[in-house]
Parts: structure tokens; C-alpha cells; sequence
């Protein structure tokens, strides 16, 4: 039987999502029949097969076609995107999204919304995939989700935006911040605002959800303390150099031990750290991104690769879309629901 997909979104990542499932993967077992886009006529930088692929304005093209099974959302943003994928799993459509800041900002309500739906036995179960949301290429959701049942997490702190390590990386080598940005911009891997990406608020969304995941906790994006790279400038990197150090926008969620009454607290943050340059985290250059997680059995293990562009971005769009397809994902998109966690980041503001 072949699943029958709505995208919402033909970017640089839905481009490449159409690419890998119509050309590339060569499967009967899904096919994008419809894709909403705003502008009909705006030329595309890939090929729709318009034997196939209907090329649609109106979202509920897709929400109200019963054929479709599964909505690829694509877009971005956190309204009209919002109202599609909520739209969409309400009327029992399973959906993949890339979209980090929908999910760190409506988490439990996606949750909730899952579990209300799946309520229904009678009716086939709704899945939520969003491995394209944090890091891009890196399959660390899905790690999350499934590699740490038997284990304790104490840390994860990750290089998640590629935009701010690109920048960084080639100020370092005495480019101008100015410059950097445009490049970024014109290489596809800053946000529509770029905003977002040099003030971390990207790395802060991202960061809330490996928080939810590896912790259990929602962390409000709005009480994480949130430092981008905007200050930065080459004198930062010839002192980071003398301390054998390099500089890169991390963001962090750790549970803090030995300080007192802080004992087992969460402390969540977005900041420019000090790395050491034989760190893993150092090895992430250009648009790549690292995770570190540090867990009681495992010890530290790290997860690298490219964190943004198209095919890389798609291939996990296209992994979760395979999962759903194949009715191998996880039931519940959080399978660690509840903890008992304090959360603290006055505590790391203070410092
Ligand atoms: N702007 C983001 C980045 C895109 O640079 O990492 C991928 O989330």
C-alpha cells in the first residue's frame, strides 16, 4: 500500500524532501500527492511532477483529504504552521515535522494532543516525528528517544545551530561578522531572520526539546537564559587561543551536583563557551553541529554531523517519514513523561 503525503512548505528543505522521496528512493511505499505552498507561481529550484503532485494554496487541500495519511510540514513559523500540523493530527493524520520552534514552544500541548487522539482505539494511531528539528543530519532524537532506556542522563550540551558555528569559525580565521552572516545566508542555512540563530534563540529551542527528552521536563523557552554570539569579536578568540581554547555557541542542559540544596537541579542555557580545542565539541567545524551526552552508564558519547542544509535537513525529514510509513516510530513523541526534576536556572544566571 503506498502512503499518500501532503507537504506544507517546498523550501530548501521541502525541495529536498520532494527529491529524495519522488526521485531518489525509489519506494511504492510513499508518494507526495499534494504540496501547499503560498505562491502557486514562484519559481522552484526543484522539479514537481505535476503527473503525480498537485501544487496547492489552501492547507485544507491536504486536511480535508481523506486519502492523505500523513502531513510533511515544512514550513516553519509558529502560526499558520501551528494551526496545519494541530489541525492535522486532531483529524488523524500522522505528521513530520522539521520545526523546532513550534515544538519547543507548544511541546505539551503536542503531547497532549497525541495522547487525546491515540485515546481512540478504534482509529488507526496519529505519529509525530521531528528528528529534523534539532541538528539537523544528526539522528540524536531518535537516539534519545530509544538508546538511553536503561541509563541515567546527567548531561547534554550540543553545538546546534550551523549557522553560528559557521560564523564563528571563519571569524576566528579574521573574517568580518557583517560578511560571515551574508555568506551564511546566501550557503541556505540561516533562518529567515537571522536574528534567531546569532541571538541563540534557535539553539534555545533546540536545546528545550533534547532538554524534554532527556530529562522528562518542559523547560519554558522563555526562562532559559539565552547569550548568542553578537558580542563576539576576534579579540574574544585571540585570548580563547592563548588558553588553548576555541569558541563556540553551546547550549546546555545539566543537572547540577554537589552544590548543596542545588543537588540533582536542572539548569538549562544557551551561551558562548571556552572549548577546549581537543574537546569533541571542538571537532564540529563549519555548518556541522556535535551533541555530548553524559550518562551514568555510557559515560560521554558524542553524536557529529551536519546540522542544516538541504539533504541533510530532508534526510531525517525523509527517516521519520519512512518511520511512519514503515509503523515503526515511537508511540509517544516524549517516551519520558514525567520527572521529578527541579528545574534551576537562576541558579546558573547567578554565575
Ligand atoms: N538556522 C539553523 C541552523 C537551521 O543554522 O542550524 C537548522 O535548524
Amino acid at each position: 500500500m503506498t502512503t499518500c503525503i501532503g507537504m506544507i512548505g517546498a523550501g530548501t528543505v521541502g525541495g529536498g524532501v520532494y527529491e529524495i522521496i519522488m526521485n531518489r528512493l525509489n519506494s511504492s511505499s510513499a508518494t507526495i500527492t499534494k504540496i501547499c505552498v503560498r505562491d502557486a507561481n514562484k519559481p522552484r529550484d526543484f522539479q514537481i511532477d505535476s503527473s503525480i503532485t498537485q501544487v496547492v494554496t489552501d492547507v485544507s487541500s491536504i486536511l480535508n483529504d481523506d486519502s492523505i495519511d500523513l502531513v510533511v510540514e515544512v514550513a516553519g513559523g509558529t502560526t499558520f504552521a501551528k494551526d496545519a500540523v494541530f489541525a492535522a493530527l486532531k483529524g488523524g493524520k500522522s505528521v513530520v515535522t522539521a520545526n523546532k520552534a513550534l515544538i519547543a514552544e507548544y511541546l505539551d500541548e503536542i503531547v497532549k494532543l497525541v495522547d487525546e487522539v491515540n485515546a481512540d482505539k478504534s482509529k488507526k494511531a496519529v505519529k509525530f516525528g521531528y528528528e529534523a528539528s534539532v541538528c539537523g543530519g544528526i539522528p540524536i532524537i531518535h537516539t534519545l528517544q530509544s538508546a538511553y532506556k536503561g541509563d541515567i542522563i546527567n548531561e547534554v550540551s550540543g553545538i546546534c545551530n550551523g549557522t553560528t558555528n559557521f560564523m564563528l569559525g571563519k571569524m576566528e580565521d579574521g573574517a568580518d561578522y557583517d560578511d560571515v552572516l551574508k555568506e551564511a545566508q546566501d550557503l541556505g542555512f540561516a533562518e529567515a531572520d537571522p536574528t534567531a540563530d546569532v541571538a541563540g534563540h534557535d539553539v534555545r529551542a533546540k536545546i528545550a526539546i533534547l532538554a524534554k527528552l532527556a530529562f522528562g521536563i518542559t523547560v519554558p523557552i522563555d526562562t532559559i537564559p539565552c547569550i548568542g554570539i553578537t558580542e563576539i569579536s576576534v579579540v574574544d578568540f585571540a585570548y580563547a587561543k592563548s588558553m588553548g581554547c576555541t569558541i563556540k555557541l553551546v547550549g546546555t542542559a545539566v543537572r547540577q551536583s554537589e552544590f548543596g540544596e542545588h543537588d540533582g537541579a536542572l539548569s538549562v542555557y544557551v551561551s558562548p563557551k571556552l572549548v577546549p580545542l581537543n574537546h569533541l565539541l571542538a571537532s564540529a567545524t563549519g555548518c556541522g553541529n556535535a551533541v555530548a551526552v553524559d550518562s551514568s552508564n555510557l559515560g560521554t558519547a558524542s553524536f557529529t554531523g551536519p546540522g542544516a542544509g538541504r539533504y541533510a535537513t530532508a534526510n531525517s525529514v525523509v527517516a521519520d517519514t519512512m518511520r511512519v510509513v514503515n509503523d515503526t516510530c515511537p508511540s509517544s513523541p516524549f517516551p519520558m513523561l514525567s520527572s521529578s526534576i527541579d528545574i534551576d536556572n537562576d541558579f546558573v544566571s547567578a554565575f
